[in-house]
This record gives C-alpha cells, structure tokens and sequence, in this order.
C-alpha cells in the first residue's frame, strides 16, 4: 500500500526553536556529514578519514556526536514523527491493551504509561512512549489504527538496524547510522593510536551486534524503536520535581540515535556543569550506552544525559522524541573486548553486584537494568557509579 493510498495521518508540526537559552548554555557538539562514506563505504580519502577521526575524537570527549548526511531526507523523519505521534494519540484503554511488560519481563515492547515512575518529591512521571522489537511490527502485536502504516515503520527500523536490503521504502544504498559508525570502526583499525584507540576490526564491531556475516540479525537483535511524548508538568510537579523532566542516567545499550528535534531540553553534564544539546534540523544525535562503555573498557564512554524543562517559550509544548536503540547481541559479555583489554579500566565497584560476582551478557544487562529502573536498587547502582550526581531515583512518599 503507497503512502497516497493510506487513511491520511496528521501531521506532527515541530515547534519553534528556542530563543531563551544563551549560546554558553549548549555544549557545541562535533558534527559530522558522512554522506562520503554512505556513497563510497571503503574510502580511503583524507577526508573521510578526517571525518571519522571527528567522529570518534567527540565521542571519546562527549560521548555524543551529530551525524548529517545519513541519508534520511527531512520528509521521511518527519512522516515517522507523524506516525510516532499516532501511536500515542490512541485512547487509553488501547494503550493499556498494548501495556508494555518493563517492570514484569524487561520488555519495552508495547506502551509504556504517564505515571509509570516516581519521581523527585512525589512529582508524577509525565512521560509515555511506545516502543518496537522488530518481531513486534505486527499486525497482531499492535493496534489496528497502526496497521496500514507498519511497513513504513518496519522500513525505517531495517534501515537503522543495518539492513536496507528488504526495505521497501528506502533505496539500499541508503545505509544509515549503525552500519555507517562501524566503518568508522573499520577505519580506526588502520590504527589511530593518536586517538588513544587499539586496533579494532570492523567486523569485530559488526559481530558484538549481529551473528551473520555483513547481514543485521533481525532474529536476534533487541533493538528498540521508539516514539515519546513528555507532556509539560503541572505547577505543582515541576516544582516539585525540581524542573527535571527526565532524571541523569546512561542508556543501557550500545549506541543511541536519536533524531533531532525543537523543543529543548536534552542536556549533557561536561566539566561538572549541565549543557543543552542544541536542535540539529535533520540531524541525528548519536550517544552511546553502558554497552559500549563495558565492552571498550571506557574508551567509548556512556554518555551521562538528562532532559531539563525547557525554555519559557517552549515550556508549555509537548515534546515528541524519536529513538533508536542499537544494543549488543544477547549473549555478549559486559566485559572488554581482547584488543582492549590492556588499556580497559573496569567498571566502578558495584557495577555488577547483582549479578553476584559474575559478569552479565548484554541482556542480562538490558533486563536487570529494565526491571529495576525507577527502583530503589537502580538509585543505589546509580550513585555508586556517578557519586557527584544526585540519585536518579525517587521513591514514593
Ligand atoms: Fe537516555
């Protein structure tokens, strides 16, 4: 079915940008244009060179890095903002029908509701999202206002996944995020000392995330495709959660995209201070999780984020985000990859006390991390491993 031949989705309007934070507010991100490296993948020019060194250099620095050139046009982000915007403009009893099972499995597949964790001081959880597993792009799985739009979203997902090749709406030659930061990957194997990084190959990259040779492992991946809406506070829980809408944390997979939009607010703590990341129209901003940190030794380093209320003119808005969480495959262990091992420093004590002593696959890690989050042991976790840090975690009073 062709997009013209559709039931007619409303369109997700994007706000306007700020003009209420000052340029000293933001953290001035590395951006980086890797349509070169889409259109010629083995390239070996200085400046593809160049721009990888960019790229790795900001996110051994940052943890962060903006990808431009990726090959999603503006339509095409912004129809799969349209389409996450449905998803969670049903009713809320569909909602509830489709509720995700976090706190019970570990799975995120399915909503997760306003209201779902505590907060600082009692505040209420003023986020909701739905999320995708790729087995989950069915029709039985979701709801049926869904349906005539999941081949669009199962195109978008096998793209970002690393698999353009069964995608009916994107051309192949398209290969976005994933697949385009583990040629960077390759790149660094032809040793970039300077950078402080060993020699990798590309596939050992590639084979940390899929089991078959240059083929995305839809089987066995758990990444996550997300759509969320944070609905603006009342007076009462902004104060009372002290005007964070989403507390400090590390994501716990591999890498993150997450593609780019105006409402403020998403800030990362660089030289002891909270920085805004700015609005990158078209823009993917790439952060990586637990999962690369554990597996580089520290080298690659989880990004410490959090999302603060945004400005006086945006604060009443909902703010829609878009999410692609890449992550390991199941059975890969938490623990620095051979090459790495002589310059790994281990995780901070703790880190993996409830696993009593052993050290986790990545989705031991995903699932221990899902059941407990919003938990007091997650609180506990968290303080050990970012002491400076105010706990991530509330419990109900
Ligand atoms: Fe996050």
């Amino acid at each position: 079915m062709s997009v013209l031949s559709k039931p007619e989705v409303p369109s997700w309007i994007p706000a306007r940008e700020t003009e209420l934070i000052q340029d000293s507010e933001y953290l001035d991100l590395e951006v980086v244009d890797i349509s070169s490296l889409i259109a010629d993948p083995l390239t070996t020019s200085t400046a593809a060179r160049d721009t990888i060194d960019r790229a790795f250099r900001s996110l051994q620095e940052t943890g962060f890095v903006i990808l431009t050139g990726h090959g999603f046009s503006s339509e095409a982000l912004g129809r799969q903002f349209d389409l996450g915007n449905m998803f969670l403009e049903v009713s809320e009893e569909v909602k509830h029908q489709y509720h995700a099972k976090i706190w019970e499995e570990g799975s995120w597949a399915g909503y997760k509701p306003l209201g779902f964790y505590n907060r600082k001081n009692g505040a209420r959880d003023t986020i909701e999202s739905h999320d995708f597993y790729p087995y989950t792009v069915v029709n039985e799985l979701q709801p049926p206002v869904s349906w005539p739009y999941l081949d669009e979203i199962r195109s978008f997902y096998k793209v970002n996944l690393g698999d353009a090749s069964k995608s009916s709406t994107f051309k192949p030659s398209y290969v976005c995020s994933k697949p385009t930061l583990f040629y960077c990957a390759q790149y660094c194997q032809l040793s970039r000392e300077d950078l402080g990084f060993p020699q990798i190959e590309y596939f050992s990259f590639w084979q940390l995330h899929h089991r078959a040779c240059e083929k995305a492992d839809e089987i066995q991946t758990r990444d996550l495709f997300r759509a969320v809406k944070y609905h603006p506070p009342s007076e009462e829980d902004r104060l009372r959660s002290e005007q964070l809408w989403l507390p400090p944390h590390t994501d716990r997979g591999s890498i993150t995209f997450l593609y780019s939009q105006p409402v403020a607010g998403l800030q990362v703590f660089m030289n002891h201070s909270w920085k805004y990341v700015r609005y990158y129209p078209g823009g993917i901003i790439v952060n990586l999780g637990d999962a690369m940190d554990f597996t580089t030794g520290g080298l690659l380093k989880a990004a410490l984020h959090r999302v603060y209320e945004p400005p006086a003119d945006q604060r009443h808005l909902p703010r829609l985000g878009l999410f692609y969480f890449a992550t390991m495959l199941p059975d890969i262990p938490m623990q620095p990859l051979e090459p790495l091992t002589a310059r790994a420093r281990p995780p901070v004590e703790g880190t993996f006390d409830e696993f009593e002593g052993k050290i986790p696959t990545a989705h031991e890690w995903q699932i221990k991390r899902a059941k407990s989050t919003g938990r007091p042991a997650d609180g506990v976790l968290f303080a050990k491993r970012f002491p400076k840090q105010d706990s991530a975690v509330y419990s109900k009073t």
